[in-house]
């Protein structure tokens, strides 16, 4: 069966308004700008108002995405939210928005694959739109971090920010679009990064409560080894199912965790500096929203060309890691 081409029709994104500095943090727990600065790369970071859930940040980005694609919220044939912080367990983050967009005829769920969420969710989608299933697809990662992080445990609360960044999927013309994804799992180290409490295993309870099990528990530097091995060979095995190489990466969209994975990755791929973006300084790690708010703040600075080959790449909670090579 022929595969029809998908590629990106239009982007959005939406941070908060609130800053929240290095030096408040100082102010919070034992840190200082230097050390956040040096081991992470992160300035700043947003986080949300109380009361503003995932879906309020992904409905931005979402009327965003759409008006930039020329179409409205009634086009559209799914919605995947990539999240693991959704407004609630169900109805699904993704049902939500779809009734705040007005997105009557789309089909919608959630999907959970932590920081690698929005590229799991692009492959999904792209694959209902290439089988001809459907025609056009809106993909938002959204994280609202800050509303599960202990903001006494200086391990974690420097590293997290709020955000959401969307896309609207649908056919392009051949010999463009998504060239190839690849998509991994290890659930044996899923334990390196969780949200214990909450859940069937521990619903929450005043115990739960008590021991902070609400908040994000990781094993930061076992994390980082991973991500610096899961970003290089997801972006190679991404290239070579596109039959592309290194040398043909135009941009490289990476995860924004910590600018010392990221430069690990550039200097696997023999990238120079430029084609790699970072911002991860202004927003932290805002975990499945991090590659689109990324990928559409490229776009919004004109550093993205027509035909240009855009390696987007990620890792996270799950374990879970993929990449896709995307021509512009
Ligand atoms: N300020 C000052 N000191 C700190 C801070 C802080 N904020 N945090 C930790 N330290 C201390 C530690 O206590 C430790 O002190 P010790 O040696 O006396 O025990 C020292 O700094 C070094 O700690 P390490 O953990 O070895 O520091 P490392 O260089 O590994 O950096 C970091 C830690 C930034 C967490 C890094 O390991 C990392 O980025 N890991 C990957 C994290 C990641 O990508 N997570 C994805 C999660 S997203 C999601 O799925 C929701």
């Amino acid at each position: 069966m022929n595969q029809i081409p998908v590629g990106v029709l239009g982007l959005g994104k939406y941070v908060p308004d609130t800053v929240l500095t290095n030096s408040d943090l100082e102010k919070m727990v034992d840190t200082n700008d230097e050390w956040i600065k040096t081991r992470t790369g992160i300035s700043e970071r947003r986080i949300s108002a109380k009361d503003q859930a995932s879906s309020d940040l992904a409905l931005h980005a979402a009327n965003q995405a759409l008006e930039r694609a020329n179409m409205k919220a009634e086009d559209l044939d799914l919605i995947v939210v990539a999240t693991v912080t959704p407004d609630m367990s169900f109805p699904s983050t993704a049902n939500i928005l779809q009734s705040k967009l007005g997105a009557t005829k789309a089909a919608a769920f959630d999907l959970a694959a932590a920081c690698t969420g929005f590229i799991y969710g692009l492959s999904t989608a792209s694959n209902f739109i290439a089988n001809g299933s459907y025609r056009y697809a809106l993909v938002v990662g959204v994280e609202s971090l800050s509303k599960i992080t202990d903001y006494t445990d200086r391990n974690t609360c420097v590293l997290f920010g709020d955000g959401a960044g969307a896309a609207v999927l649908g056919p392009v013309e051949e010999g463009r679009g998504f060239q190839s994804f690849v998509l991994g799992s290890d659930g044996s180290k899923g334990d390196l990064l969780k949200l214990p409490a909450g859940g069937s295993l521990h619903p929450t309870s005043e115990e739960t409560l008590a021991n902070k099990m609400h908040y994000i528990h990781m094993e930061g530097r076992e994390v980082f080894k991973f991500a610096v091995r899961a970003m290089g060979s997801s972006a190679e095995g991404a290239l070579s199912k596109a039959g592309l190489e290194k040398a043909d990466i135009d941009l490289l969209i990476p995860h924004q965790a910590n600018v010392r994975i990221i430069e690990s990755a550039v200097e696997r791929l023999e990238l120079p500096k430029e084609k790699c973006v970072v911002n991860l300084d202004r927003y932290g790690n805002m975990s499945s929203a991090s590659i689109p708010v990324a990928l559409a703040e490229s776009w919004e600075e004109g550093k993205i060309k027509e035909n240009d080959c855009l390696v987007l790449v990620g890792f996270g909670g799950g374990l879970t890691w993929g990449a896709s090579v995307l021509i512009w």
